[in-house]
């Protein structure tokens, strides 16, 4: 790791969180505060509770419905609806969890019985209970001078066969990445500075055993990142790109992530109002999900080599911002005429996903906050897709169904192209109006990828930061948007490798 000089002021560090711990048993304890079950509508009557009694509560075992009753010794028996038992699927079971986790948040300790759900497979089945407990349970309790005891620990009953506790595991190892995902998200811009986002995310890389590089300013100018150094113009605080790998020996594929790290976004000089700046400490939300993503690897290993690019600045508007009407050259040589400085993602995308593609990987993934249009077109609980690669797309749409995440594709429109043009530069940063906003900022990205390798954008402005209450996995805040898919997406790469390697031999 590059040892870089530290300029920046030192700030008090946070430690995260710790997140609650899911374990596997055979029996449930004895002693725990709260045991839950799961209950499809079909087993209504056999709870071992009055049906009427659960009528008269309310409960109809609907999917993330809980109800809480007098158990022996002054504990609590809870129920936890699943719908109907034809229709469960690893979601309905993942809400659950976090439904259950939530609703027992103030006791220290809980059991739940895995078995009525074994029908969708007892590893699935564990792995999305697990998951959706400790996503439910997280807290960004960092800045709460009153802590209350919050639950720590839950035991999952179940048979305790391998399927299942390898199942817990990884239920664990990706809910803890998407909560460091929505730590990260949920830190202040004042304090998530981009010194202090490239170190936290290279200390949790090291920690994981990833190779790690940190570029500071110096480096940044030798790689010729013109975007990243035009967007940090106006700051204070020294940008970072932070560079992770993860490169198994038995790798059958290779992928790039490139997640957007803006720590905060007011604009620059075409400023925002400021109710659309009050969010904008979630602009790092998609380098949080590439960083958090890329650590959950060498715990899974899926054989599939994986680059992680982050590029890191706030966007401000100093003595030293870039103006209205600049124009900057980019690493690929395109220079660039800067209309609107909040267009700024695509300007510190442009230089990364230039070097991404250098370096041939199989395919490219871009994460990134990138377009208020996006969240105009689908709304805060689906990111938008765009890309040049139709089986990529698939296999996007593929992995988001499997994490449980929400993406919809919109057109990589060859018509609106020319919104781009530039009248005294190669391009300038924003199309035409405030119409297809979405899809003129990933044509914006294209020119950086061209045509030869694969590359699929996810603009995730919408569900990157839930502005409303809790709901399914997510809670208010920083939600880990994207984590889930990526680790997806990287163990569908090594299957479908591995499978066509065994075709050819
Ligand atoms: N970070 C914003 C996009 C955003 C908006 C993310 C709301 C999350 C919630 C981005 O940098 C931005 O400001 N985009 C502009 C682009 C425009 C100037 C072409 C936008 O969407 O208004
Ligand atoms: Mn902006
Ligand atoms: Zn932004």
């Amino acid at each position: 790791m590059t040892s870089l000089p530290t300029t920046t002021e030192t700030r008090p560090i946070h430690l995260e969180a710790p997140v609650l711990n899911v374990k596997l048993v055979k029996k449930a304890p004895a002693k725990a505060a709260v045991t839950a079950k799961l209950v499809a509508v079909e087993a209504l009557a056999s709870t071992g509770h009055d049906k009427r009694q659960l009528a008269r509560l309310g409960f109809e075992a609907k999917p993330g419905q809980t109800v809480s009753l007098a158990g022996p010794d002054r504990t609590v028996d809870m129920l936890v609806g699943v719908g109907k038992r034809s229709e469960l699927t690893a979601d309905i079971v993942r809400n659950a969890g976090a439904a259950m986790a939530r609703a027992c948040a103030t006791n220290k300790t809980a059991a739940v019985e895995l078995g009525p759900v074994v029908g969708i497979g007892g590893s699935a089945a564990a792995q999305a209970l697990a998951e959706g407990l400790v996503l439910g349970a997280y807290r960004f309790e960092t800045y709460k001078s009153d802590l209350p005891d919050v639950l720590s620990t839950v035991s999952v009953v179940g048979t305790g066969d391998s399927g299942e506790s390898e199942g817990v595991r990884r239920g664990n190892v990706i809910a803890s990445a998407i909560c460091f995902a929505r730590d990260l998200v949920n830190e202040p811009g004042g304090s998530l500075t981009p010194t202090e986002f490239a170190r936290r995310g290279a200390e949790r890389a090291e920690a994981a055993g990833l190779s790690v590089r940190v570029l500071g300013p110096k480096e940044i100018a030798a790689e010729r990142l013109g975007g990243l150094l035009s967007v940090n113009q106006g700051s204070v605080e020294e940008p970072r790109l932070l560079e992770l790998t993860y490169a198994p020996d038995d790798a059958v594929a290779s992928l790039a992530l490139v997640g957007k790290g803006i720590t905060f976004d007011s604009g620059g000089l075409s400023i925002k109002p400021a109710d659309a700046m009050m969010t904008m400490k979630c602009d790092m939300g998609g380098g949080a999900a590439v960083i958090a993503a890329a650590c959950a690897l060498p715990d899974l290993a899926p054989p599939v080599k994986v680059t992680a690019y982050v590029p890191m600045t706030d966007n401000m508007t100093g003595g030293a911002a870039i103006r209205p009407g600049d124009i900057y050259e980019a690493r690929n040589g395109i220079k660039v005429e800067v209309l609107n400085t909040d267009a700024e993602g695509r300007l510190i995308l442009g230089d990364v996903l230039a070097m991404a593609v250098e370096q041939e990987p199989d395919a490219i993934l871009d994460l990134a906050t990138l377009t208020g249009a996006c969240m105009v077109a689908l709304g805060d609980k689906y990111a938008g897709i765009l890309g040049n690669d139709a089986a990529l797309l698939d296999r996007v749409r593929g992995a988001a169904a499997t994490a449980g995440e929400r993406v919809w594709q919109l057109p990589l429109a060859d018509e609106y192209r020319t919104a781009l043009d530039s009248n005294i530069a190669d391009v300038k940063n924003i199309g035409g109006g405030r119409m297809g906003g979405a899809i003129t900022a990933a044509l914006f990205l294209e020119k950086f990828v061209g045509d030869s390798t694969p590359w699929v954008h996810i603009d995730l402005a919408g569900p990157a930061f839930n502005e409303g209450s809790a709901w399914e996995v997510a809670p208010q805040g920083g939600t880990g948007f994207g984590v889930a898919t990526l680790v997806a997406l990287v163990e569908s790469m090594g299957a479908t490798e591995a499978d066509d390697d065994a075709d050819s031999v």
